[in-house]
């Protein structure tokens, strides 16, 4: 029973005021997408690897990451995107062996996600046999608010969660999902929730969380530089 781990990196990520995608934005002594893989690839199962990039950056990912999947006898696939963050994950569900049961889909972005993270998911999923999502208590005060800005009330929440990726799915429920959608979501949890398939969440991780704006940049070189040291 194989695992795979789809990275999704073909977004522009244009908060973060750089000239290059957000995958390809230096970090540390290599890039966003190349921490994302290391932590990748620190699980205690290697998984089948995939890329999701730019369409004209497949070719240069795919040189670039080679020689790291020969070092760990890991296969890298790697393929083009699409225009949003759902059909670069159906890209990715496209060219999975057959052998893979269980799948975890990644944003790059969240470069600094550690790999017991993912290990952890990967066991969920296997002794739940349902999506599993990580996910960390909201800590602020929310609000729903109007159009224009006024106050309307004051959300409970204990109720609500900030979920993270990796989220992980048995490979024929996330497979269903993809099959069935016939809108757009922003996570594969909500994809899979849709098609009424049920889905737990387990403890996140702080360092889980998405490169956006430029200050998200300066905490993960600082991650990075500690755990490079
Ligand atoms: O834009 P956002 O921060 O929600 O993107 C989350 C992840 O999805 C990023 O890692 C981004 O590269 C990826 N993405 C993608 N294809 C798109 C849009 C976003 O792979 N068309």
């Amino acid at each position: 029973s194989a695992i795979a781990v789809i990275v999704v990196a073909a977004g522009s990520g244009t908060r973060l005021g750089h000239a290059e995608p957000k995958a390809f934005v230096p970090l540390g002594s290599g890039t966003v997408l190349s921490v994302a893989v290391d932590s990748v690839l620190g699980m205690r199962e290697t998984p089948h690897l995939v890329l999701v990039v730019p369409a004209d950056r497949v070719e240069s990912t795919r040189s670039r990451f080679a020689p790291v999947a020969e070092a760990a006898a890991a296969e890298i696939a790697v393929v083009a995107g699409g225009a949003t963050r759902q059909e670069s994950v159906a890209g990715g569900l496209a060219v999975l062996p057959d052998s893979v049961d269980t799948v975890l889909v990644h944003d790059a972005a969240r470069a600094l996600a550690p790999a017991l993270l993912f290990d952890e998911v990967v066991g969920a999923v296997r002794a739940r046999r349902r999506g599993i999502v990580p996910a960390l208590d909201v800590v602020d005060t929310v609000k729903r608010v109007s159009d224009d800005g006024r106050v309307l009330e004051t959300v409970d929440r204990s109720a609500l969660r900030a979920v993270q990726t990796p989220q992980g799915f048995p490979r024929a429920s996330l497979d269903h999902a993809y099959a069935t959608a016939h809108e757009e979501f922003t996570d594969d949890a909500a994809l899979v929730a849709s098609a009424g398939l049920v889905v737990d969440v387990v403890p996140g991780d702080v360092r889980a969380f998405k490169i956006t704006v430029p200050a998200d940049l300066h905490r993960a070189e600082q991650l990075v530089a500690e755990r490079e040291a």
